[in-house]
Order: structure tokens, then C-alpha cells, then sequence
């Protein structure tokens, strides 16, 4: 069977991104991939890790079931002891297979292997593809994040919900990795943290635009979270939306799918809100977009074992919210879905 030619855009942005990972001669770069996805971008990574001098393979594994969305840490690796083996050794595994949230991906960045997850279509690495002044907004939120003890989300829709934090980690993604043992998401632009247990209180009204990623769709109608303890504990609402959140959530039938998951917002300036409703014509897309959009409030329901917690509900919502104000201790970070902070400010935005 011919190999298909390597796009020469695609290799070069590769190359640039495997720079921006400080890949060095010498270094093993592992591409990871399942059945026969991702094949052109495990070609290219493996030809740009070459011309930077590393040494590249190609490891692929079978994919049995498709994965269904929104449903995080289950994939073809787990139990395939050599492969695993094989990851931990590698300088950096460009994951193309979905390690996301598992225990093998946190044995292989305990092992040093630096992680890259890349499973965005092509246009959108390009049209949201990193830069050295996005990775510091993003290490600068989370440097504030992990300074901070009170997190305070409000709009005029009516959110007013208060996070006490302390207890769990930070984690930034910005698009590259070049730190022994970091993970990250090519392309992405936010950081995130989840609060302390029990210790999240308040109301998050849900208002038409904001966006409910496990359907890729944009709520047309308002729903009124009402959160104790860390738990929604009721989903109110007349419209569509609502229904479709209720239903969801029931369809687990597991308490620990209504627990608040991780808390965040978007700072990537080239992530568009819109993207969604631009690209329903197309397959494979995904929601990086919805996720990092500049000025978004993410906030999040379900698992929580990405930041050391034991929650592993596989039932994940992610709701960027728009237009709403964001403190920490009392420091305006968003006013009205703007980034005021001047150290994420970017000019003209
Ligand atoms: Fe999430």
C-alpha cells in the first residue's frame, strides 16, 4: 500500500511545534495512535522529529469500540503492558489515541515522558496554534489559581457561585510541553483547578450562547444550576437545554455525575466562540475552540481524578459560559466575559 505524501504545511507547523517542545537530538518521540486515525499527523510528527535530530517511532493499537463523547479515561492502552512500558521510556508521546484523565497516562508522566495530546483537525491547529506569549497569560493564571483561596463567578444572567480552593492542583494547557513529565493539548489556552470538596456554593445560570460541549451545542434557552457542597442539586429551566442536561445527567444513574469538576477560564485570543456553529458541516471536530475561547468562564460538572481527586464519573459536562465577572480573593480576572487583569490582557481585545 502507497504511503500518502506528507503535506508540507502540516510538517513544517509540526516541526515549529515540536521546537516549541524543545525537542533535542537524541530524544525518542513516540507517536501513539489507534487503528487507522491519525496516520498523516503520525507521519509528519515522526519526519519533524527527525529533522530536529530525535529518534521517532510509530505505536499503534487496535481500537475495539469508538469512543462515545463526553465519555473521558477509557481507551485502548490500558492492559497492554509493553506498549505502556514502551511510552514511559519515550522523551515525548504525542498522543493521538486519547490518554486523557487515565492511570497509564499519569504512570507515563510520572516515568518523565512529556505528553502532547493532538487530536484536533488540522485547520484548527493552525487556526489556534501556541505561541510563548500565550504560555505566559496561561502560566500567569495559573500562578494566581494556586495563590488563591476564594474563586467568585457572577453575570447579570444571575450566576453567583463562590469556589474555596486550596485543595487541589493547577493545571495549565497552552499547546506544548517542554518540561520532563508535563502534559498538555495542542491547541488549547487555559488553566484550571476544581475546588476544595464540599466547598462550592451558589447559583450558575446557563444563558442562550453559552455552550453545552457534550452536545456541541449552544444553549437557546436559560437553566439554573443550583449548587451545594460541591453538588448540583437542581437543573431548572423550561426549554430545550434543560431537559437535555437532566436527561444526561440521569442517564448515568450515578450520584458523582452531579459533582462540580474543574474551574477555569479561556485565554487563547485566537479560539473563536463561534466555531461550532461554523463547522457543523464538518467530521472530527471537536470543542478546543469552545473551551479556550478569550474571556470564557469554564466551568465544569463530573470527573475530577485529572487533578488528583477519585472521582471518575465517566459523565462530563463542559459549559463555557459567556459574559460573566470573575474574581480571585476580591482581584477582578473578567468583567462582563473580558480578560481586565492586565497580565492577561491582550491589546486590542
Ligand atoms: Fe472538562
Amino acid at each position: 500500500m502507497a504511503t500518502p505524501p506528507i503535506d508540507a504545511e502540516m510538517l513544517s507547523l509540526f516541526q515549529t511545534e515540536l521546537e516549541l517542545c524543545k525537542v533535542r537530538p537524541g530524544e525518542t518521540v513516540v507517536a501513539l495512535t489507534a487503528a487507522n486515525e491519525w496516520q498523516d499527523y503520525a507521519q509528519a510528527f515522526m519526519v519533524a522529529a527527525q529533522a530536529l535530530g530525535a529518534d521517532a517511532f510509530h505505536l499503534n493499537v487496535p481500537r475495539h469500540q469508538p469512543q462515545a463523547a463526553g465519555v473521558q479515561g477509557r481507551h485502548p492502552l490500558a492492559g497492554n503492558r509493553p506498549a505502556i512500558d514502551t511510552l514511559k521510556r519515550a522523551s515525548l508521546v504525542i498522543d493521538m489515541m486519547g490518554l486523557l484523565f487515565s492511570r497509564e497516562q499519569a504512570e507515563i508522566q510520572a516515568a518523565g515522558a512529556r505528553v502532547l495530546r493532538v487530536m484536533e483537525p488540522f485547520h484548527v491547529i493552525k487556526q489556534m496554534f501556541p505561541t510563548e506569549d500565550l504560555r505566559r497569560r496561561v502560566e500567569y493564571a495559573k500562578t494566581l489559581l494556586e495563590g488563591a483561596k476564594e474563586l467568585h463567578i457572577t453575570s447579570r444572567g444571575g450566576t453567583d457561585i463562590r469556589y474555596r480552593l486550596g485543595q487541589y492542583p493547577v493545571i495549565s494547557e497552552y499547546g506544548y510541553t517542554d518540561e520532563p513529565g508535563r502534559w498538555d493539548h495542542l491547541p488549547s489556552g487555559f488553566s484550571f483547578t476544581q475546588g476544595n470538596d464540599g466547598e462550592v456554593e451558589g447559583t450558575v445560570v446557563i444563558m442562550p450562547g453559552d455552550i453545552l460541549c457534550a452536545f456541541k451545542r449552544y444553549a437557546q434557552s436559560r437553566v439554573r444550576l443550583t449548587i451545594r457542597e460541591g453538588y448540583v442539586k437542581a437543573i431548572e429551566g423550561d426549554g430545550m437545554d434543560a431537559i437535555l442536561i437532566r436527561s444526561y445527567m440521569e442517564s448515568f444513574q450515578d450520584p458523582r455525575a452531579y459533582a462540580v469538576s474543574h474551574i477555569g477560564w479561556g485565554l487563547n485570543e485566537r479560539a473563536q466562540w463561534h466555531h461550532i456553529a461554523a463547522t457543523r458541516h464538518l467530521e472530527r471536530e471537536h470543542v478546543m475552540n469552545a473551551l479556550s475561547f478569550y474571556g470564557n468562564v469554564l466551568f465544569s460538572t463530573g470527573p475530577n481524578t485529572e487533578l488528583g481527586g477519585d472521582n471518575d464519573t465517566p459523565c462530563h459536562l463542559d459549559l463555557p459560559l459567556r459574559d460573566c465577572d470573575l474574581t480571585l480573593d476580591g482581584v477582578p480576572i473578567l468583567q462582563e466575559g473580558r480578560v481586565v487583569h492586565p497580565e492577561m490582557r491582550v491589546p486590542g481585545r
